[in-house]
């Protein structure tokens, strides 16, 4: 490392504010979301939040977060500009990969969009699981909302869902940016009993919801084709209009069959550069 003094990692205290907000502040054309969830981090005894220090002064953040038996998720990861491409994230990535394995975990999961971090985890030894591109439907008035089943109902959608065309390309997980879990029965009976399964006519088509960003409905996975897809996905246009929400955002693996039924149900192709990837260290 070309700075003089040593790396150390200690949580993130009140004090930080300023210095995370200067260290976030060009990130992302100014749209990082670490200001705004700063609080609710900083209160959070459940992860640890961490803060990278060289001589006294905060030079990154980073933040580990125990989402599901055996697994953390990696998120937050941030160095100051003026400091970067010095081993600083590598130095901080390999602290919180020691942390977890110390505490026993299984694997290490995390999602990114960005092409320095992609580099960054890969040299490290992640591996990825999915890649998913960015489909929008706006609001769209008068229809019924999607149909939402419980728990029991949840786990009989398993065969369904898993010998649906294109389910391979998802590597075997929900691709949710705020913890990828492993998609199973399991994991169903959890997302229904959580409001966040809808189901197209006859169960013929479903799709997981995830916690949304901003005022939108979230889609993290599709299964089904055809009529009964293209069905429940003006169902979540009618859904969004009814809950005062602007749009509905899909989440799809590039040439998954599902493209057809978004286009023919009006989503567009959000945004095609950036992929979202997550990514996975066995422990
Ligand atoms: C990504 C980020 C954390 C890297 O921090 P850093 O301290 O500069 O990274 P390091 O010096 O430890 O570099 C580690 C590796 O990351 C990759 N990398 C880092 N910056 C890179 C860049 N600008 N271009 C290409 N690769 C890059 C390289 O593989 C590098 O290894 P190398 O220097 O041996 O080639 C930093 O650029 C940052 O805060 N970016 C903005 C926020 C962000 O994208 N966070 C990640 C979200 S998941």
């Amino acid at each position: 490392m070309a700075s003089t003094g040593e790396l150390t990692l200690r949580p993130v205290r009140p004090a930080d504010r300023d210095r995370v907000t200067e260290l976030t502040r060009e990130v992302w054309d100014g749209r990082d979301y670490i200001p705004r969830v700063f609080d609710r981090w900083l209160s959070d005894a459940g992860a640890a939040f961490e803060a990278a220090e060289i001589d006294g002064v905060v030079v990154g953040v980073q933040r580990l977060r125990p989402f599901a038996p055996g697994l953390m998720w990696y998120e937050g990861l941030r160095v100051a500009p003026e400091l970067r491409r010095q081993g600083i994230a590598r130095a901080m990535l390999e602290a919180a990969i020691e942390e977890t394995r110390e505490q026993r975990f299984q694997e290490i999961r995390l999602a990114t969009r960005d092409e320095p971090a992609v580099r960054l985890f890969e040299t490290a030894g992640f591996k990825r699981m999915v890649e998913v591109q960015w489909w929008r439907g706006l609001r769209m008035e008068g229809g019924e909302a999607a149909r939402m089943p419980d728990g029991a109902d949840a786990r009989k959608l398993w065969p369904f869902i898993s010998t649906s065309p294109g389910i391979e390309l998802y590597g075997g997980i929900t691709p949710d940016m705020n913890g990828a879990r492993d998609l199973n029965a399991d994991e169903l009976e959890r997302l229904a009993k959580n409001g966040l399964l809808r189901l197209g006519p006859s169960g013929r088509a479903v799709a997981l919801l995830r916690e949304a960003w901003g005022q939108n409905l979230a889609v993290s996975l599709l299964a089904g084709t055809g009529g009964a897809l293209r069905e429940l996905l003006l169902a979540l246009r009618f859904e969004a209009d009814a809950d005062g929400l602007s749009h509905v955002t899909v989440n799809l693996p590039p040439a998954h069959p599902a493209q057809d039924d978004l286009k023919a149900s009006g989503y567009d192709f959000a945004d095609a550069e950036r992929s979202a990837y997550i990514y996975s260290l066995s422990l």
